[in-house]
């Protein structure tokens, strides 16, 4: 591996207590090119700007795919990683369907762990704080052929990270947009998964709403993701959500909650999500919460739904009563060193 280290860190001005999540990059970040075939040295180098033209593949054709993950400072200043092999697993799969190469798992894990080991002092302590990381993909070659790049660029850039979207939101249930289809690429981490949903999204936010939740292209009748999340519904004391597939993706933090729920006894049924039953529930007052999951957010709680033109409260539990505090407590206190961790999650 090639270190360059930065002749100008930024790390001393860094202010963990006033800073902007996504705005703020760490001092360095990895890089790796692919070229005739193969991998080429894994570098490490000063956070920057890398120069291409606008015939760069990726932008015009969209062969990009990226990763979320986290890395948390205990109270000892000890730094973890959140099951990272998942992510390097994940990546990968989003890759084969673009068919961009594949990153070898020891490439992405060395990367990883030396960006940031080396950057560590850039990881906030405290209550919602860590280090988001991103791993990305994408193809480099000037080209302007529509096929399959012959050059791509890994890198992971980082950015230090507190709680996203903390406040409860109101999402609206799409009732014509979708993310996914069958056949396509709703299971990968494709930037153009990303791209699609902003202007469905800025509609339903001059309607009012956060965010949406995305529902089955053909019949919108089935619950599917919600925002950039995976989602969870609890109707008396049973949590449901949608099982994985190709149109959803398999969030490290749902399986997460998935594992946290089973240890708890509760009652889990991953399957389809009806957005009648979810409708009827609420009008029963047997819906008791509705909620998103994701590595940058870990939990959002929705507050309202918006369903054709009605606005559908929810009820406003404490942190007692609400099952998606209570699991959110449980994997955030396994992430930073607060608990036991049976499941080997942490690295
Ligand atoms: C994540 O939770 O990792 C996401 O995908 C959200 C991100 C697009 C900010």
């Amino acid at each position: 591996m090639i270190i360059q280290k930065s002749s100008n860190p930024r790390i001393s001005s860094f202010d963990p207590t006033s800073f902007s999540f996504g705005n703020t990059f760490i001092d360095h970040m990895i890089i790796c090119e692919y070229n005739n075939g193969k991998w080429g040295d894994l570098q490490l180098v000063p956070y920057g700007p890398i120069g291409f033209t606008p015939a760069m593949m990726g932008v015009n054709y969209g062969q990009a795919c990226f990763e979320g993950m986290k890395a948390y400072k205990d109270k000892d200043g000890k730094v973890f990683l959140f099951r990272p092999e998942k992510n390097a697993e994940r990546i990968n799969k989003s890759a084969k369907r673009l068919a961009i190469p594949e990153i070898p798992k020891e490439i992405f894990m060395e990367g990883l762990k030396t960006l940031v080991d080396i950057d560590r002092d850039w990881i906030p302590h405290g209550e919602g704080m860590s280090l988001y990381i991103r791993p990305l993909l994408f193809a480099t070659e000037e080209a302007l052929k529509a096929r399959v790049s012959e050059k791509y660029l890994f890198a992971i850039v980082a950015t230090p990270a507190k709680s996203y979207y903390a406040a409860p939101v109101s999402v609206k249930i799409s009732d014509h947009y979708s993310r996914s289809a069958n056949g396509g690429v709703g299971f990968a981490k494709a930037a153009g998964n990303y791209a699609a949903s902003f202007y469905p999204t800025q509609l339903a936010i001059e309607e009012g709403y956060d965010q949406i939740i995305w529902t089955d292209d053909s019949t919108h009748e089935y619950f599917e993701e919600s925002g950039t999340m995976n989602v969870f519904v609890r109707i008396n004391d049973t949590i449901y959500t949608p099982k994985t597939s190709e149109k959803i993706l398999d969030g490290v933090t749902r399986d997460s909650f998935l594992q946290l729920a089973k240890r708890r006894n509760l009652e889990v049924v991953v399957g389809d999500v009806k957005v009648s039953d979810v409708i009827a529930a609420q009008r029963n007052e047997t819906l008791k919460e509705v909620w998103g999951v994701g590595t940058a957010v870990v939990t959002s709680i929705f507050e309202a739904l918006g369903y054709n033109d009605e606005h559908l409260l929810l009820p406003k539990l404490s942190e007692e009563e609400s099952f998606a505090a209570m699991l959110k407590k449980d994997l955030t206190d396994i992430q930073t060193n607060q608990a036991e961790d049976p499941f080997g999650w942490r690295v």
